[in-house]
């Protein structure tokens, strides 16, 4: 296991390049089961969850070859077996059941349970195939699903959930007739899936609303897609030009898709311009505290939530920060109050009053986006912060640490 050692207090500046979305991506390669052609995605992360994407497709019968953020994938004999060793690792393995009952008419695919962040279930995703036609029975772990064809049918989500919109999308695209998705998701990364979808000659309207219309079609072929930059990476190195009092130049840095979370950022304080080179943010100094809510798309993003956070500790006046997508997601709290954070939590909220400096000590990394709020103050702390457990940080951010240290900041990786 490795850990960062950051020694703080140093502003940064320069060029950070985004790289392509993991949340993107993930359901995007999940979706080359549905293919019967090969297919090449470029802009690809390298991450620890598309590391995992790849042997789990490899398993169901699409070999593939990464190389330099580029990747073809070949579908070829599916198999209809994800297996717990891999679903373990990343949830959002629970994303190639809709494209294994619509190509194959079974999936066995093991049973995500919690995670750190909250329980996390999946009845939303059963209930919506259910709808279409699917039968699900849990065996020895495993969800087993089973259709003879899925039919399109009129779905409404209880919750406009990211992943259970994202399934269905898949599954209705190789689907007999219409599927209606209402309180559908609409965050950016299901419109990148369904940009991906309509390349391959799947017939989806709505996408970005919250209602999905999708006509099934009898085949779907190759194309060569590009995945979207990440705005959730994006939106951190936004948090670290703030936090550190630096100013840094985001090339392929979405701007529409991080509207609420710059909004909310310039609110705070921070001078953030779309440029024809890329999105400049720099501090404007002294911050001030801000409110947020986590909400679903176009809200607030929860996973922002946890970085926005690391600069609430240091901006002027008292913060709330509402966490209304998971029930267990303040995992960083404790850490950064280790640091000299002053935050009280009380249920689905935490206030944060802001101090005048962070101090380095050692903190240990819960999940993924807790992870980057305990770098973020470890850019700005007085003295050393050891980030440890940062596997959970490989499998979301590219080379975080050489990209950081590209503009200024001081982080060594070791091994614990
Ligand atoms: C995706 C993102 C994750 C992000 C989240 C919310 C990926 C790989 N992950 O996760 O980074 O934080 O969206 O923006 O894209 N729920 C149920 N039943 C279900 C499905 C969801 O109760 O069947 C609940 C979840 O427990 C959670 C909430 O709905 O409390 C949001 O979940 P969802 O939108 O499905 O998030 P994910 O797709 O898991």
């Amino acid at each position: 296991m490795d850990k960062l050692i950051i020694e703080g207090g140093v502003p940064l500046t320069g060029v950070v390049h985004v790289s392509g979305s993991k949340n993107a991506a993930l359901p995007i390669l999940m979706g080359s089961i549905l293919l019967d052609e090969p297919v090449t995605y470029t802009n690809v992360p390298d991450l620890r969850d598309i590391r995992t994407t790849f042997k789990l497709l490899e398993l169901l019968g699409c070999p593939n070859a990464f190389e330099n953020g580029q990747v073809t994938v070949t579908p070829g004999a599916l198999s209809p077996e994800a297996p717990y060793e891999l679903v373990k690792t990343m949830r959002a393995s629970v994303l190639v059941l809709g494209p294994l009952l619509a190509r194959l008419g079974e999936a066995r695919v093991a049973m995500p349970g919690g995670c750190a962040i909250g329980a996390r279930p999946v009845d939303l995703h059963l209930s919506a195939l259910e709808k279409m036609g699917a039968r699900f029975d849990l065996e020895d772990g495993y969800i087993l699903g089973r259709c003879r064809k899925l039919n399109g049918a009129h779905i409404h989500f209880d919750f406009p959930t990211v992943g259970g919109t994202e399934n269905l999308l898949m599954a209705a695209a190789l689907a007999d007739g219409e599927t209606i998705l209402e309180n559908a998701a609409r965050e950016p990364e299901v419109v990148d899936l369904a940009r991906f979808l309509i390349a391959c000659g799947a017939r989806i309207e709505g996408h970005g609303t919250s209602v999905i219309r999708i006509q099934g079609v009898p085949r779907l072929g190759g194309c060569t897609y590009r995945i979207m930059p990440d705005r959730i990476e994006a939106g951190t190195f936004l948090v670290a030009a703030g936090i550190t009092g630096g100013e840094l130049l985001l090339r392929h840095c979405p701007f529409t898709e991080l509207e609420a979370v710059i909004l909310k950022l310039q609110s705070m304080g921070m001078d953030i311009t779309a440029t024809p080179d890329g999105v400049l943010a720099k501090c404007g100094c002294p911050l001030r505290g801000a409110d947020i809510s986590t909400q679903p798309y176009p809200g607030f993003p929860t996973d922002m939530q946890a970085q926005i956070m690391a600069l609430m500790c240091l901006a002027d006046g008292a913060s709330v920060v509402e966490e209304s997508i998971f029930e267990n997601r303040f995992m960083h709290v404790l850490e950064l109050m280790r640091m000299g954070a002053q935050i009280k939590v009380s249920g689905h909220t935490a206030m944060v009053r802001g101090v005048s400096r962070l101090t380095g000590a050692p903190v240990m990394a819960s999940d993924l986006r807790a992870s980057a709020s305990l770098v973020l103050a470890g850019l700005a702390a007085r003295g050393v912060t050891e980030v440890r457990r940062i596997y959970h940080l490989d499998r979301g951010y590219e080379r975080i640490e050489n990209k950081l240290n590209a503009v200024g900041a001081r982080i060594r990786r070791e091994a614990e």
